[in-house]
């Protein structure tokens, strides 16, 4: 009987010790931002022959952890749903080629610009289109939620097919679904290139009018943008935006308004 009891204190006694062990998660743990963006835009965010997230913003956004000493975990949802994510807290950031536009930034806040795009259109057959309004009556792609949606959206007459993603939309095109595709410049650019088309024909729209691409954070959340911001600019001091842009765009980072 003795024994019985020394076992059973015994037995108390280790799965005391496991139990504080078990409690360390009020130990400090390492700082994750959890990230969202829409891995279907090459070759900003898209997932790679391994599953793996790639591309300029995966690797802007992982040198702007680092330098702020934090982890990132990325959610890959749909483009339409990125700003309500950031609203339930479900994501604490942006990163998806995304346009700071008027509309956007009443919901949410915008890092510095770090890439200048605009919209182009993209043409099955080759023709070239320099009013939208040529597009009238013909069969037209876009990403929903988008620039390139809205725009298409302001074109009268036209049969608007859209896609949740981006690659969605580029493959309607190769199939011969649509006549052409509304998005943004060095994403079709890329998309011509790679895929060699040769008839399919690019025209640059809204050329005058350019667009910035930011990192959104939650209205308010101070915090994230300024560590985001000032990782920005360190990154742009040191040369690594440089260098991204380099492998990227065969380029240096221009000088983007801080605004
Ligand atoms: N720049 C455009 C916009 O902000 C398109 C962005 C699409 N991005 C993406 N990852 N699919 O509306």
């Amino acid at each position: 009987m003795k024994q019985w009891w020394r076992w059973m204190v015994l037995c108390i006694a280790i799965l005391a010790v496991a139990g504080c062990g078990g409690t360390k998660s009020d130990a400090p743990q390492s700082a994750t931002w959890k990230v969202g963006t829409n891995a279907t835009f090459v070759p900003f965010e898209y997932t790679d022959e391994s599953h793996q997230l790639n591309g300029f913003d995966i690797e802007l956004f992982n040198a702007i952890a680092k330098k702020a000493g934090m982890k990132v975990e990325y959610k890959n949802i749909s483009f339409d749903g990125l700003i309500p994510a950031l609203g339930t807290k479900q994501i604490d950031a942006v990163i998806s080629g995304m346009t700071i536009t008027k509309a956007r930034t009443e919901k949410v806040d915008f890092s510095f610009p770090y890439y200048q795009s605009g919209l182009g259109v993209l043409t099955k057959d080759g023709t070239a289109v320099e009013d939208l309004s040529e597009l009238s009556g013909k069969k037209v792609a876009v990403q929903l939620g988008t620039t390139g949606a809205e725009k298409a959206s302001e074109i009268s007459n036209i049969e608007l097919r859209s896609f949740d993603n981006n690659s969605e939309a580029l493959l309607e095109l190769t199939k011969g679904g649509v006549d052409a595709v509304i998005a943004d410049l060095p994403v079709l650019q890329y998309y011509l290139t790679t895929k060699k088309d040769s008839v399919a024909k690019l025209s640059v729209i809204e050329s005058k009018d350019p667009e910035y691409f930011g990192i959104a954070v939650k209205k308010g959340n101070k915090e994230v943008k300024d560590k985001i911001n000032s990782a920005l600019k360190e990154l742009k001091k040191d040369g690594t935006l440089d260098a991204l842009y380099q492998k990227y765009f065969n380029q240096d980072a221009p000088t983007m308004p801080e605004k």
